[in-house]
């Protein structure tokens, strides 16, 4: 992606600093597990990653071969952990995924704000393996693990007037040391027409091979997208809101002649500075030929219909 200095008006805005900071404050403190215990939701501050079970096998599977472990965990965009493949993976220990609320409200009759833990507890997860291509050329095969967007969007009951939702990621600079730098507006945002959310392939990522989600990958709940650019997948995700206009995203704010709002991998619409038409899949050598990109990421059986009518040039 490119690299852009930017100063935003929004980088002003005050994210409210999580309910859970005294706490964690105390911890630090070195008060110990027995009073930690007796604080409200103490429980849920100790859930580390871990496996993940008994998620049933979700549609949409692919049989191809699945991207190595160390590259789907080593080789990541995440800016608030700095701008290098590797940088996510060596510091997004800071990021404390547990405990975590989410905000879902906006144009919706029943806002809600869930933790994180009961978002996935009483659900049935899935497992989905997607193919992810980035807007970079490359790409990936993910068994992702998680519930299908629509499954949470529904509980707040959509408003009649609602046509857009809006992705927040956390905006909190000591958790997010990239934060401190101006390489993106912060936080970063992302969103999604209703129909594109409400779509059954739209996925909320809690997992990956079989185990809770590395920080690194967007720790604890990451949309994933699979018939868009990469990234469209915002990842530490606190607030979900709906929305009547479309919603500005982080990579449009910087560059909106190369990046839209819609980024349906798209092999006919180049990037302004570099072709889309083929992609090298991760993993399989420098040498092995790139593959063909295909139209929607090859989800065009599923989600063509949500764009008939449109001129997918203009709307890149
Ligand atoms: N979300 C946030 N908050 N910050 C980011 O920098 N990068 C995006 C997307 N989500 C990004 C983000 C990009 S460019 C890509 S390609 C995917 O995350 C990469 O996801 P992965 O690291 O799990 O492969």
């Amino acid at each position: 992606m490119q690299r852009v200095t930017w100063k935003n008006e929004r980088m002003s805005a005050v994210t409210p600093r999580p309910v859970y900071e005294g706490r964690r404050r105390l911890l630090q403190a070195g008060l110990g597990a027995g009073l930690a215990a007796l604080l409200p939701g103490a429980g849920k501050a100790a859930a580390p990653p871990g496996p993940l079970a008994g998620a049933e096998r979700g549609p949409f599977g692919t049989d191809e071969k699945l991207t190595p472990r160390e590259l789907v965990t080593g080789y990541n965009n995440f800016y608030e952990f700095g701008t290098d493949k590797a940088d996510p993976a060596a510091n997004a220990h800071t990021l404390r995924p547990r405990p975590w609320q989410v905000r879902i409200d906006g144009a919706v009759a029943q806002p809600l704000t869930l933790d994180v833990d009961d978002l996935v507890q009483p659900r049935r997860l899935q497992e989905r393996v997607y193919r992810l291509r980035c807007v970079e050329g490359w790409s990936m095969v993910i068994p992702w693990i998680g519930l299908p967007l629509a499954d949470l969007l529904r509980r707040v009951e959509p408003l009649g007037s609602a046509k857009f939702v809006e992705f927040t990621t956390l905006h909190d600079p000591d958790r997010m040391p990239g934060q401190r730098r101006d390489v993106l507006p912060w936080p970063y945002v992302e969103g999604l027409r209703l129909d594109e959310a409400m779509h059954p392939l739209a996925f909320l990522a809690v997992g990956l091979y079989g185990d809770v989600l590395p920080n690194q990958n967007g720790a604890p709940l990451r949309l994933v997208v699979p018939w868009k650019y990469g990234f469209k997948s915002v990842k530490s995700i606190v607030h979900i809101r709906f929305t009547e206009q479309q919603p500005a995203t982080s990579w449009n704010i910087v560059a909106p002649r190369e990046y839209g709002f819609y980024a349906n991998v798209n092999p006919q619409v180049d990037h302004p500075r570099w072709s889309q038409a083929r992609e090298r899949r991760l993993g399989e050598g420098l040498f092995s030929p790139r593959r063909p990109t295909l139209p929607f990421n090859g989800y065009a059986e599923q989600v063509a219909g949500l764009y008939a009518g449109m001129d997918l040039r203009q709307d890149f």
